[in-house]
């Protein structure tokens, strides 16, 4: 599913920013742009971030 309208960012994409090395929210908001513009996103993006550290 779409988390990033603005970004175009799924949370597939999300996940696999994650198994590719990020370990961040921040790190994931720069390699994707999730979260960047308007900001509405943030809140999934970070709890789907944190999900997938944890899973890792
Ligand atoms: Fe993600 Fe706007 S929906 S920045």
């Amino acid at each position: 599913m779409y988390v990033c309208i603005c970004k175009n960012v799924t949370d597939h994409r999300i996940r696999e920013t994650v198994e590719n090395g990020a370990r961040s929210w921040r790190e994931v908001q720069q390699l994707t742009g999730c979260g960047t513009q308007c900001g509405k996103c943030a809140c999934t993006g970070k709890d789907i971030t944190r999900e997938a550290i944890r899973d890792e």
